[in-house]
């Protein structure tokens, strides 16, 4: 049996405020997709992989990452859609009948170890039908509401305070039973039709079926890229790395 990689590379990444996709945005000279594609690859878990695209780039995409000489595994690549629970639909309709373990991976965390890849894949191999890596959440974390009417529209009201010692801050690849996954994709296809409702995450959808999900140790380096900012930490990740 095979496990099948789908990694989002459908946004448009406007925060970066850059003219181009943000999974084509060069990291110390490669795009940030080529990045996350080459790490699923060097894992050794990962049999395949499905990009997904933003429209019209589908041959763009498809040269910079098929035809890296790190990503040894068959790529193929499809156009995603207008939230990112569609890309990953669209992604998961090209699994082969093989595939029995389904990773969903960000083009936006590229610089997630191989290591991180293995250890959530052994996971769901172990028989945990979905599971994201997760780190431990060091700021004091608020739920809020909408303040009484006379605040300022800059004000909020806190909720609720929940004990950070069970919180966890997740990233991606999340691993999946593909059976699962196809089955939480079903059930929410409704949400996915605009960015409000969509699921942004994998495991969320799974969750809203009432099937356990579990959280595997993350990764520092699986930051996720969206300003500036973190584009320049994760220069300096790289440079770390060798
Ligand atoms: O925008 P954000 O950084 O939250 O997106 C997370 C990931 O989902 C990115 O890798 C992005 O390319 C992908 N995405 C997608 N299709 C969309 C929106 C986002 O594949 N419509």
């Amino acid at each position: 049996m095979t496990t099948l990689a789908i990694l989002t590379a459908a946004g448009s990444g406007t925060r970066l405020g850059r003219d181009l996709p943000k999974a084509l945005v060069d990291l110390a000279g490669f795009p940030l997709v080529v990045h996350a594609a080459r790490r699923l690859a060097a894992s050794g878990v990962v049999d395949s992989v499905v990009v997904t695209c933003p429209p019209g780039l589908d041959s763009a995409v498809r040269d910079v990452v098929a035809q890296d000489p790190h990503v040894d595994v068959p790529v193929r690549v499809v156009e995603g859609g207008g939230t990112r629970q569609a890309s990953v639909a669209a992604g998961l309709a090209l699994a082969g009948p093989d595939d029995d373990v389904v990773l969903v991976h960000d083009a936006a965390r590229p610089l997630a170890p191989p290591r991180l890849v293995r250890r959530v894949v052994d996971a769901v191999r172990a028989g945990h039908g979905a599971v994201v890596p997760g780190l431990p959440v060091t700021d004091t974390v608020k739920r809020v509401g909408p303040a009484s009417s006379g605040s300022g529209p800059d004000v909020e009201r806190v909720v609720e305070t929940p004990d950070r010692a069970v919180l966890r801050a997740v990233q991606t690849p999340q691993g999946f039973d593909r059976a699962l996954l196809e089955r939480a994709h079903a059930q929410g296809a409704a949400r996915a039709t605009a960015e409000g409702s969509a699921a942004t995450d994998d495991a969320g959808l799974v969750e809203a079926l009432g099937e356990p999900a579990y959280v595997v140790t993350g990764e520092e380096a699986a930051m996720k890229i969206t300003t500036e900012r973190d584009l320049q930490v994760a220069a300096l990740l790289l440079e770390e790395e060798s």
